[in-house]
């Protein structure tokens, strides 16, 4: 079976939490497109130069592990927004988007740019104040000098710059589901999510 579940959502939103347990509750595959935003950023930061680290790029060695820091976010936005860049990542997630047993990814232009036919697309959102609190509770185990308003205002810069840049900016697409789990515990908008996909699996067999 081909079915592309396409997220889209602001930083911190939750979509990658989401994202994840919808893949193991239908056994689709999961691309994190953010990470490779923020493996290019990294490269960039280490005096690379984006398109030659792309090209030789292997996606399968893409470790988290020092992608999530603040410096590295910031970076992911800037190479994001150049089109060169996001041109040469297109054929990968579209190929991953068309895996056989299905294959949920989630980013900023999945359900505008590469994926405007998935099958199901959502828009997942929180208030500002949620997202910071979420990100802050992720990272300052590991980063003490962490503060809630240093991350406010990171994602607000991100976000401005993600939403305004001129190639694939974050946008939710016409036919996408609005989530806004500003209220609602990770638990509760899985099981939303859930249900929107099921209905779609069920009209599409
Ligand atoms: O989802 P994330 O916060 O890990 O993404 C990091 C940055 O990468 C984000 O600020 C913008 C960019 N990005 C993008 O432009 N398009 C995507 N599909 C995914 C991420």
């Amino acid at each position: 079976m081909k079915f592309t579940v396409a997220i889209d959502g602001p930083a911190a939103s939750g979509k990658g939490t989401i994202s994840r347990k919808l893949s193991e509750y239908f056994g689709f595959s999961y691309l994190d497109t953010g990470l490779i935003y923020r493996f290019i950023g990294l490269k960039v930061l280490s005096g690379f130069d984006p398109l030659e680290a792309i090209e030789k790029l292997n996606y399968h060695e893409i470790e988290v592990d020092g992608l999530r820091t603040e410096a590295v976010s910031k970076a992911a936005s800037q190479v994001a927004s150049d089109r060169q860049v996001r041109d040469a990542l297109v054929e990968y997630q579209r190929n991953f988007s068309r895996r056989c047993g299905g294959a949920v990814l989630d980013g900023r232009d999945i359900g505008t740019v590469i994926c405007p036919n998935a099958e199901v697309k959502l828009y997942i959102t929180a208030s500002e104040e949620i997202r910071a609190a979420r990100r802050f509770q992720e990272l300052s185990i590991k980063d003490k000098d962490l503060t809630i308003e240093s991350l406010i205002s990171e994602l607000r810069a991100r976000d401005l710059a993600d939403r305004e840049r001129k190639v694939s900016p974050l946008l939710k697409a016409e036919d996408a589901v609005l989530l806004d789990t500003t209220e609602l515990s990770i638990d509760a908008s899985v099981a939303l999510a859930v249900n929107t996909i099921s209905k779609a699996i069920r009209l599409s067999t």
